[in-house]
């Protein structure tokens, strides 16, 4: 299907009158991956908290599978866009991590053994099915990061939004991290800092600076304009080559 979401003129003002965004547009397609980058305080948070409508009151500038941001549609589109906070933090509250990943989908109606099942679903396929007894606060934080994004696709969504998903994460956890989401089946939005990991993930990007889109093109090509990067504050980290992706 085309434009499995659609953002269109989407603005936004904090109630102390900052505003964060400003005429933001994008389509993505379905099964697509697609990356947000932008220097701090850019917008980029502001706008994936839209995506399932924790902010922005039910806004008509944003579609998904052409259900508009009604609410009525609440339930469907949150059931549809699941969004992984930046903080695991925010997302575990549980006593266990299989109580805490079976949450979303008791939440969405489902009985204690069809959750059951999606839970220990969603955790073999972040690695952790041998973490279920475990308070998650125990956790290390690369672990937690993992249980909070089975937290969300448990409730199999359609499109799953990560929110810094690899900040704070060692080496093999980051890489371990790019591997999983490279495996699941579901369209993404990735917003990240590390650039390297968005091209890995995402074929393409949209850069955000000062609440504007100011590029909406495949990562590469930013990635290789260094005027582009250098006038949007996105760094590469020091010695990156771009063959080390089988590139050139
Ligand atoms: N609750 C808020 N009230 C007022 N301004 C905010 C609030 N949250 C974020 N902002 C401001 O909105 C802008 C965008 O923030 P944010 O979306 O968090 O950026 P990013 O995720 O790209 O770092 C920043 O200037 C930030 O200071
Ligand atoms: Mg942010």
């Amino acid at each position: 299907m085309k434009n499995y979401l659609t953002v269109n003129n989407l603005s936004y003002s904090y109630p102390d009158g900052h505003i964060a965004l400003k005429d933001v547009g994008f389509a993505l397609d379905e099964k697509e991956s697609l990356a947000i980058l932008g220097p701090n305080g850019a917008g980029k948070t502001t706008l994936i908290l839209h995506l399932n409508g924790i902010l922005g009151n039910l806004t008509k500038e944003i579609k998904i599978s052409n259900f508009e941001y009604t609410d009525e549609n609440m339930a469907n589109i949150r059931k549809t866009v699941g969004v992984v906070f930046q903080d695991p933090d925010d997302q575990l509250f549980m006593p266990t991590v299989i109580e805490d990943v079976m949450f979303g989908p008791k939440n969405f109606g489902f009985d204690e053994k069809e959750a059951e099942n999606l839970a220990i679903d969603a955790l073999k396929k972040v690695n952790m099915i041998d973490f279920l007894d475990r308070p998650p606060h125990h956790l290390s934080y690369g672990q937690k990061r993992k249980v909070a994004i089975a937290s969300v696709l448990a409730s199999k969504p359609k499109l799953l939004v990560l929110d810094e998903p690899g900040s704070n994460l060692d080496p093999s956890s980051r890489r371990e991290l790019i591997e999983i989401l490279n495996n699941l089946d579901v369209s993404k939005i990735l917003v990240t800092h590390d650039l390297p990991m968005a091209l890995e993930i995402c074929k393409r990007s949209i850069v955000l600076n000062d609440g504007q889109i100011t590029r909406d093109d495949d990562t590469l090509n930013i990635l290789r304009d260094d005027e582009f990067m250098k006038n949007n504050r996105l760094e590469l980290p020091y010695g990156f080559a771009f063959h080390h992706l089988g590139e050139e």
